[in-house]
């Protein structure tokens, strides 16, 4: 027979407070306290999670608590863990959970000097402040610290649907690392093509409306593919003409994109090598390309920040 679940507390009523929250209460999880910096999102919260403590207060996290998940922004962690080893608990039967992906659990250390189990919860998911779902469902979770504390982490993980993966810290900035990547790097580009746009005369929301399909697009193609498979395009080809001309374009109207674009078109290159579509020769060639195109710009004006 499976442990009983444990009562729940909720630290930081933000976007991952209100996702979590929301998703373990909807997993049979009881939600015993939402505690937050402003006594207005703990109550929010608590109402919809139906936790009986809504508080701005850590002294009020109820002593039947077994499980408490810091949801704070990461450079409040190490000083929230200071202030809550303070208050009296059983810490020695609480495991105390972070979500950053880029901070171990060691973060927490002044509550393991207490007896408390710590772990990193970190969900690979984006949750912006403005939710529609709440839903874990197939998410990864990177776990990392206390073999007991990891444990339950699998438990909880598995119960909201989601696919824990297990870290060492060591692991964990590189893990992190990839997540900004395709998550936080994807925005970024979405961003710098809808500036490509507006300089034609595109409104940011038309550029976004025009780019939107052809994301969706290359998702769904990743959805079957791996990455190296589904890229397509001049790099990919080996096709020098449209390359030169988008180097042309970006000295002439956006030279400040240009290492960029040197940069992206290096690992699209890299990858169509790796994935045996580009031939080598075709490869140094593209590359070589890009290279002169940098040299020729050793005045590049500096990067307009927005
Ligand atoms: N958002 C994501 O996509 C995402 C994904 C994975 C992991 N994470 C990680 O999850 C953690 C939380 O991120 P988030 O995006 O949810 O941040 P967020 O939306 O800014 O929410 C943080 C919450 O923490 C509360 N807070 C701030 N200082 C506090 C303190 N000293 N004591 C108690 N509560 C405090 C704030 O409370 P008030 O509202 O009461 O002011 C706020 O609601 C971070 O470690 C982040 O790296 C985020």
């Amino acid at each position: 027979m499976s442990a009983p679940q444990p009562a729940v507390a909720i630290i930081g009523a933000g976007a991952v407070g209100q996702a979590l929250g929301q998703a373990l209460q909807a997993a049979g999880y009881t939600i015993a306290a939402v505690l937050s910096r402003r006594q207005a999102s703990a109550s929010a919260l608590a109402a919809r999670v139906a936790a009986p403590v809504a508080s701005a207060a850590l002294e009020d996290l109820p002593g039947h608590v077994r499980l408490v998940f810091c949801c704070v922004p990461d450079d409040v962690l190490s000083e929230l863990a200071e202030r809550l080893a303070l208050v009296p608990h059983e810490w020695s039967h609480t495991v105390v959970a972070h979500t950053s992906g880029a901070l171990p659990a060691q973060v927490l250390a002044p509550l393991r000097a207490r007896g408390a189990m710590l772990l990193s919860f970190h969900p690979i998911q984006s949750f912006p402040r403005q939710q529609t779902t709440s839903s874990f469902v197939g998410v990864a979770i990177g776990l990392e610290g206390d073999p007991q504390a990891i444990a339950l982490g699998r438990e909880v993980a598995q119960a909201l649907g989601a696919r824990p993966v297990e870290l060492s810290a060591e692991m964990k900035a590189r893990y992190h690392l990839a997540a900004v990547l395709a998550s936080n790097g994807l925005g970024a580009l979405m961003a710098v093509a809808g500036e490509v746009l507006a300089s034609i005369g595109l409104s940011r929301p038309e550029a976004h409306a025009l780019l939107l399909p052809l994301v969706q697009g290359t998702l769904h193609n990743l959805q079957q593919l791996l990455p190296e498979e589904a890229l397509t395009g001049p790099a990919v080809r080996g096709d020098l003409f449209p390359v030169t001309q988008h180097l042309r374009a970006l000295q002439q109207h956006l030279p400040h994109l240009l290492p960029l674009y040197a940069a992206l078109t290096t690992e699209m290159v890299r990858a169509g090598v790796r994935s045996g579509r580009l031939d080598p020769t075709r490869a140094t060639a593209l590359l070589d390309r890009l290279q002169e195109t940098l040299d020729s710009m050793q005045d590049m004006p500096p990067t307009p920040l927005s």
